[in-house]
């Protein structure tokens, strides 16, 4: 499968480092089947895949995990990002950032750090995130970030078990001097899926925290900026996941798997290439597996002649998957998908239970 002829480079390459993590949030990213500490690349590897990004016009990475600082050639590999002309934004839970590894990636060139927060409260937010002063140590790194000089977004993963808590959410995000504050609904991939009944947010609670986003956008403009999308089960059109598959952006795992996105790994009968035998570009524009749902070429079914293709391109492959069983179909998020059936069933679902009620196994 070609290319199309007008085929962008990637504005961004995710980097996730490791799958090692310390904490174990029921709602993680990582894959269900996480790759071993003994198979990651290594310094030079990434490395080399930093400067092929930086040749082929990448302009930001994203090093993430699992827990990036989990990697002790963390410094090395933000120096080698940095000097191939890379921005580089950290993802990170904070809870190892003290003053001494802060000042090594300083060093090193960070340009950006992302800090994830479970709630406002540190109870609960050491509960959710399985980590016993988790939070008093993410406070204190942010604290650490913005006394750097470095710009801080403070992320927040909302959900059932800390929704109620929105306000105290966003004035914790101004009190700690974040120029970003990012109010993240999960995300129903992987762990998250597992844990959906208990995560799914009810309406009530989410047009409440709708109210109070607008109302704090309106009380920061111009300080602070508030990133916030309503979740795919309560919109009545699904987000363009990622910019479109294998359109905007580029995901390498831990053991250098490329892929389109981060859960594509759940898609069944998809070998991906790996960056240990191609480079970057070779991988962009001659993977079959990253054509294989690359619009134009590619539309579901059901999507072709809508006015919307073109800007939410069927939505997210990975939901269509794992609601449906099928990738190829609409994301059944959209209420003219003829799946949709399938999201407006597990709204039902939903039940009160606490929350975390599975936790991924630390590694
Ligand atoms: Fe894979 Fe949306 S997460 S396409």
């Amino acid at each position: 499968m070609n290319a199309p002829a007008n085929l962008a480079a990637p504005i961004a390459l995710i980097a996730e480092l490791t799958h090692r993590c310390p904490l174990s949030c029921g709602y993680c990213s990582n894959p269900l089947e996480l790759e071993r500490a003994s198979a990651e690349l290594d310094t030079a590897t990434w490395s080399r895949v930093f400067a092929e990004a930086a040749d082929m016009g990448v302009l930001h990475l994203h090093l993430t995990g699992g827990e990036p600082m989990s990697r002790r050639d963390l410094p090395l590999l933000i120096r080698a990002a940095s000097g191939a002309g890379l921005y580089t934004n950290l993802i990170t839970s904070g809870v190892t950032l003290d003053d001494n590894a802060l000042a090594k990636l300083v060093e090193a060139g960070v340009d950006h750090v992302q800090l994830s927060f479970q709630d406002s409260l540190a109870g609960s937010a050491d509960r959710i995130g399985g980590y016993r002063g988790g939070h008093a140590r993410k406070l204190a790194a942010a604290a650490r970030i913005v006394a750097s000089g470095l710009p801080l977004t403070a992320n927040f993963v909302v959900h059932r078990g800390n929704l109620d808590r929105i306000a105290d959410i966003l004035a914790l995000g101004e009190d700690l001097g974040a120029s970003r504050i990012e109010i993240a609904h999960v995300q129903y991939h992987g762990w998250a899926m597992l844990n959906r009944a208990a995560l799914m947010p009810t309406l009530a609670q989410l047009e409440a925290a709708t109210a109070a986003v607008t109302a704090a956008r309106a009380r920061l403009a111009g300080r602070v900026v508030i990133d916030y999308v309503v979740p795919d089960y309560f919109a009545a059109r699904p987000k363009a996941c990622m910019g479109g598959w294998g359109q905007r952006i580029i995901n390498v795992s831990p053991t250098g798997l490329a892929m389109p996105c981060h859960a594509a790994a759940s898609l069944p009968d998809l070998v991906f290439p790996s960056v240990r035998e191609r480079s970057l570009t070779e991988i962009w524009t001659g993977s079959n597996v990253f054509a294989m749902f690359r619009a134009p070429a590619f539309a579901p079914e059901s999507c072709r002649g809508c006015e919307r293709l073109e800007i939410d391109w069927g939505g997210c492959r990975c939901q269509a998957h794992a609601l449906t069983g099928d990738a190829a179909r609409a994301d059944p998020a959209c209420a003219l998908s003829p799946d949709h059936g399938l999201v407006v069933a597990a709204l039902a679902e939903a039940r009160a239970d606490e929350v975390v009620p599975r936790r991924m196994a630390v590694s």
